[in-house]
């Protein structure tokens, strides 16, 4: 198993490209279940998660292939085996996305049930109950969700939960709508810029959807699908984090590719905490200001603070000047890193869903853990800004986010080594 040896206290600078989102990718691979002929897709990361993903939609009966520049040609060719397995499932949670593409296209799907996962329960209740909404049939069998239904129909399906709406389950609904009969109006849908790029694609294919981005999404039924071309939007994930590596590093980055309109709520914290951000073209310039001040913040559904930045902000706030809140409103156990920065030294105090952060700490290196992919961006992060030498074992949890993050923060000007540990695990 591979770890990271970060010498820390290096300042950043340079140029870095910003790879294609990883979360858009993901249900926009699944959704070409649902056509025929082939789809070219464009910039799709070359990541564990996608690699896991291109398995599964060849169990799943599709010749997948990658074409040079990023470009990802999938085409189904045998609509024979329509079940996910527990092996496929347990390694990648968003393998439930293929659900409501099986389902509309081949009248039924089998897809092993997810578990939860480091960052809490991960339940797929409202998955189910928007597919049941437009006439599935569902049942559990051996652990495995069977949906069936010999044609869908179009309905008005609420996607609210608990949490707010659901990403994923707003793309399995959606893309299932696309060929049930009549029309879908989904409540409460997820506005996640990853939901407008499957919208985008699925309209590119000949499906009828309006209001994508907003919580009421209309699906017009159409008899059915063919593959077109897409490109996949920037990973605001992906670059919220190398905005933060700016920051934490003292340093100066220009990030190309980015969309700073689907970053917002990120970008007017960072700005909050002092960070200078700038939007230069297709791309951001990000520069720390030297003094970094607290800050309080909630995560919460788009366009609010995305919980997929919440522990990498929260490295940040360890070395800002005074006392940050932050509050988890979207996985209320997403806090796997606190125990971790704590090693390093950050102080920080959980109360149920919320941390209280001192900041204005020295971090001093360490041997961390890591837990998650975003955790382990966070302890990256927070390497980065340490004194001394930070290990980091498990990184395969951010391969599967962030593609050859090391090189890449290499090339600005970071110290990581990345060695085989497998010896005594
Ligand atoms: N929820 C339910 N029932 C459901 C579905 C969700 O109660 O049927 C709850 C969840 O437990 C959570 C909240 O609703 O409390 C939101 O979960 P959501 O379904 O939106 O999460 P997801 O679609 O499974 C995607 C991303 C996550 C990201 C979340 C929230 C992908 C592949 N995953 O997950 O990304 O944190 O949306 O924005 O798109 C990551 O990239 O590190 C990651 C975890």
């Amino acid at each position: 198993m591979d770890s990271f040896i970060i010498d820390g206290g290096t300042r950043l600078r340079g140029t870095l490209r910003i790879a294609g989102s990883k979360n858009a990718s993901l249900p926009v691979m699944a959704a070409a279940l649902l056509a025929g002929g082939k789809s070219v897709i464009q910039d799709i990361p070359n990541l564990q998660d996608i690699r896991s993903q291109i398995e599964l939609l060849k169990l799943l009966g599709c010749r997948v292939e990658r074409l040079p520049d990023g470009k990802l040609e999938i085409e189904v060719i045998d609509q024979t085996n329509s079940h996910a397995p527990y092996d496929v499932v347990r390694k990648m949670r968003a393998s439930i996305c293929v659900l409501g593409p099986l389902l509309a296209k081949r009248g039924e799907g089998r897809v092993s049930m997810p578990g939860g996962c480091a960052i809490g329960d991960r339940p797929v209740d409202i998955h189910l109950r928007g597919l049941r909404a437009l006439g599935a049939n569902i049942e559990l069998d051996g652990g495995d969700i069977i949906a069936r239904a010999t044609k869908l129909h179009g309905a008005e399906v609420f996607l609210g939960g608990n949490f707010g709406s659901t990403v994923l389950g707003t793309a399995n609904v959606m893309s299932a709508a696309t060929l049930a009969e009549g029309k879908t109006v989904i409540e409460c849908a997820a506005c996640e810029p990853e939901i407008v790029d499957l919208a985008n694609y699925l309209n590119a294919m000949g499906a009828k959807i309006t209001g994508q981005g907003t919580p009421r999404v209309m699906v017009e039924g159409v008899a059915e699908l063919s593959g077109t071309t897409h490109r996949i939007i920037p990973d605001r994930i992906e670059a919220g984090t190398f905005m933060v590596a700016a920051a934490i590093s003292n340093g100066e980055l220009n990030l190309e590719n980015v969309r700073i309109d689907h970053l917002m709520a990120a970008v007017d914290k960072l700005r909050s905490i002092g960070v200078i951000v700038e939007k230069v073209g297709t791309g951001v310039n990000v520069a720390s200001a030297r003094r970094l001040e607290a800050a309080i913040i909630t995560t919460q559904p788009y366009p609010g603070f995305p919980t997929d930045l919440q522990a990498q902000f929260m490295a940040l706030l360890a070395v800002a000047n005074g006392n940050s809140i932050v509050s988890e409103k979207i996985f209320p156990d997403r806090f796997m890193h606190v125990a971790e920065l704590t090693r390093l030294g950050a102080r920080m105090h959980r109360e149920g869903a919320t941390v209280i952060i001192e900041g204005e700490q020295q971090l001093i290196g360490a041997p961390v853990m890591a837990s998650d992919l975003r955790a382990s961006a966070a302890l990256v992060l927070a390497g980065l800004a340490a004194r001394g030498t930070t290990t980091i074992n498990r990184v395969y949890h951010i391969d599967r986010g962030y593609e050859k993050i090391e090189e890449r923060l290499n090339s600005l000007g970071a110290k990581i080594k990345r060695v085989d540990q497998s010896e005594g695990e």
